[in-house]
């Protein structure tokens, strides 16, 4: 008997029947090549069929050449997707998951080219995009039938290839909410004007696609109610399109997101990072369930299966998306439906290796969990021969990674970290406002160091002795890195460094100049918590933009926030030295000085030192030596758990 009995009830949706409430929502992994399925994308999705959610949508699928990029999306738009699909399809059911297909089309909002040459972009009306600066040709009536016909070719593709259900994509500010909404479609035919006219494009995509299907298959529509984004269709006229999708009986479903790609802002809640509050959509599916009869999904920062339960019980929702909870742990249902629930690898709102790797053109991944998206590599832990004795160095990610797999794989592991606690960095970093999640990266590697019963000894700096004194076969050397400082004249000035600051050893006076090489979390962390304890801050930028560094959803939403509380940021700006008072930067293009008067205090944010003197000395020691993470050079959480994972699995 589960503890949480609404979330493993059966549900239908239509004539798919689906045996808990949990599904996988729809997310571009950047494992399809040339717009096919490949042998990568059924492992990963396989891996979550495995892992006990009821349900697969996958990705978004393009399907016509106005919008085709097949380097980044499946593409039903021809046959050749079928047998790929369909091998998805069967390694999935075998587990008793079904799958459905998402169907998408951007419109306007076109960010790819195929040549480097900058794409057209269609769209109901020719109205510039925000975010994606293009202005876009308005289609011709008959390529609006045309393109409704292929959303009906690609629903057959589906079908053909065995998928149990079709969703289309209406909302993200993409091509249907072009469509939908008055500020995007200006049209003079029977698809713009009123509000029946600009309804009649999606209604002809759900009466041909629908028509395509039969009743043997499952149809629903993704919707936002909130877009977060100005000229938007507002939750009551969107509810009002809902009410009359339901009476035309077409769609068995709506899935609820928020967002839009059409702004800033919108973006921001389509992938909400930690910043913003778990379950926040709930809200809104809620508004819709009083609306419509039909089953609705939801979706956004539900990454607990308490959370899920809750939205459940309180009938905001029937069914819980969970896109990055199950990339971060594939695993989630099942840990939930047999309790063990403290063994859940929780989503912590990062956007480094999911959102981060997909908007970069790379497969998805994690940073607490490499194996997502390597599942043909990493999924399963290598065998060993003999039982090694595996002695970590530091118990920072990296290390806690690599002391978990080495354990799990059958050897003798010991984890040495010289502090009182286990985290390294990652201390550092949830001390940040708003970043206090990131501390879940600790919470959930200490997990596994108790699962897989590795032997933790902390507040003990590791020497060449001691390690002649363990004699391991194997030492892995993970003792990450330390706070680095601007190599310039600096005369009189009060400069403190950021990891200093962070950790509440020095003072700093109330104007303060952040010196801001890195263009990461601590620049922009730090000129928060300084502006919100009521200094005046300037954030001097070594980069184009605050933030350069880091996934451009979490920057945004930062800026946002530094913008609010009259943090001035200043980019381009090398640090070239200070005095008493005044901090000398120089223009990173121009050459220009830039100079900053009236300052009390300097914060560093300068290149991280690697902490591996160690390593230099252990010539004399016989054995095996690998290093990972920060301690090679200083990178990220996500690279020093993949190489701590790799270094562990080959040991
Ligand atoms: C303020 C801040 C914010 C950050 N934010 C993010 C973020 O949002 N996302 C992200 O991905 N990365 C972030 N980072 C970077 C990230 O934390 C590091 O890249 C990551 O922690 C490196 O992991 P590691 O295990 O290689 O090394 P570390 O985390 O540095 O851990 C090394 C450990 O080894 C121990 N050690 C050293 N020498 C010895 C010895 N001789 N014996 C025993 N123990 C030893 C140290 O005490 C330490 O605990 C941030 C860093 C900082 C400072
Ligand atoms: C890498 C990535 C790609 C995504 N691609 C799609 C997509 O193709 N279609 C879509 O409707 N939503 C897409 N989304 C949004 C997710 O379906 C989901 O609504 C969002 O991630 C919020 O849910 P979560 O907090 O459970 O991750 C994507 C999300 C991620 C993380
Ligand atoms: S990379 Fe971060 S946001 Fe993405 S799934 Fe992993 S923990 Fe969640």
């Amino acid at each position: 008997m589960t503890q949480f009995s609404k979330l493993f009830e059966p549900i239908h949706l239509g004539p798919t029947r689906i045996k808990n409430r949990i599904f996988n929502p729809p997310h571009g992994t950047t494992l399809s090549s040339q717009g096919k399925v490949t042998d990568d994308l059924v492992a990963y999705h396989e891996a979550r069929a495995r892992g006990g959610v009821g349900l697969i949508v996958i990705e978004g699928m393009t399907f016509h050449h106005t919008y085709d990029y097949k380097g980044a999306f499946l593409y039903a738009g021809d046959d050749a997707v079928i047998s790929g699909l369909s091998k998805l399809h069967q390694a999935c059911t075998a587990h008793d998951v079904p799958v459905f297909g998402q169907l998408f089309h951007a419109g306007r909002a076109v960010r790819l080219s195929h040549d480097g040459s900058k794409s057209l972009a269609y769209s109901a009306s020719s109205v510039a995009d925000e975010r994606y600066r293009t202005v876009p040709v308005a289609m011709p009536n008959d390529m609006v039938w045309e393109i409704i016909d292929g959303y009906a070719q690609a629903a057959r593709r589906l079908a053909e290839a065995g998928l149990d259900g079709v969703e289309i994509l209406c909302s993200l500010g993409y091509l249907i909410s072009q469509f939908l909404n008055p500020h995007t479609n200006r049209r003079d035919d029977e698809f713009g004007g009123c509000f029946e006219n600009r309804l009649k494009f999606l209604r002809e995509i759900l009466n041909s696609v629908r028509a395509t299907l039969g009743a043997e298959k499952t149809l629903g529509i993704r919707i936002s109610l909130s877009e977060f984004t100005g000229n938007a269709m507002s939750p009551e006229e969107m509810l009002k399109i809902c009410q009359v999708i339901e009476q035309d009986g077409m769609v068995d479903y709506y899935s609820v997101i928020t967002g839009s790609s059409a702004t800033p802002e919108g973006w921001v809640r389509v992938f909400p990072p930690m910043a913003i509050e778990p379950g926040f959509v709930a809200g809104d599916s809620a508004r819709l369930k009083q609306a419509v009869s039909k089953p609705v999904l939801v979706a956004g920062r539900i990454n607990q299966p308490q959370l899920a339960e809750q939205i459940l019980a309180d009938g905001s929702a029937d069914m819980i998306g969970m896109a990055r909870a199950l990339i971060a742990d594939p695993d989630l249902p099942g840990k939930a439906k047999s309790g063990q629930v403290d063994d859940i690898r929780a989503c912590i709102g990062c956007n480094q290796a999911c959102v981060g790797h997909r908007l970069a053109h790379h497969p998805i991944s994690c940073i607490q969990n490499p194996v997502s998206g390597r599942e043909r590599e990493l999924g399963v832990p290598k065998s060993i021969r003999t039982a090694r004795k595996v002695m970590v160095v530091g118990g920072g990610p990296g290390g806690m990674k690599a002391a978990f797999v080495a354990a799990t794989r059958g050897h003798t592991v010991t984890l040495f970290e010289k502090n009182k606690q286990l985290g390294g960095q990652a201390i550092l970093a949830q001390a940040l406002p708003g970043r206090a999640e990131f501390g879940g990266v600790i919470t959930n590697l200490k997990r596994e160091l108790e699962i897989a019963d590795v032997n933790t000894v902390l507040g003990t700096e590791v020497t060449l002795d001691q390690i002649k004194t363990v004699a391991p076969d194997v030492v892995i050397i993970a003792s990450g890195a330390s706070a680095g400082l601007p190599e310039v004249e600096v005369e009189g000035a009060h400069m403190v460094d950021s990891w200093s600051l962070i950790r509440g050893e020095v003072n700093v006076g109330s104007r303060v100049v952040i010196a801001d090489w890195a263009c990461d979390w601590s620049g922009l962390g730090l000129a928060e918590k300084l502006a919100r304890d009521g200094c005046q801050v300037r954030l001097m930028v070594g980069g184009i933009v605050a933030g350069e560094s880091i996934q451009g959803i979490v920057r945004d939403h930062w800026i946002g926030e530094l913008h609010k509380l009259n943090v001035e940021i200043i980019p381009y700006a090398r640090f070239a030295g200070a005095d008493s008072d005044t901090a000398y930067f120089q223009h990173m293009t121009s050459g220009e000085p830039i100079i900053c008067e009236a300052v009390d205090t300097i914060v560093t944010c300068f290149a991280p030192k690697s902490e591996n003197l160690l390593l230099s000395e252990l010539g004399e020691f016989g054995g095996e030596v690998l290093v990972i993470g920060d301690a090679v050079a200083p990178r990220t959480v996500e690279e020093a758990v993949l190489e701590g994972f790799r270094a562990a699995n080959n040991v």
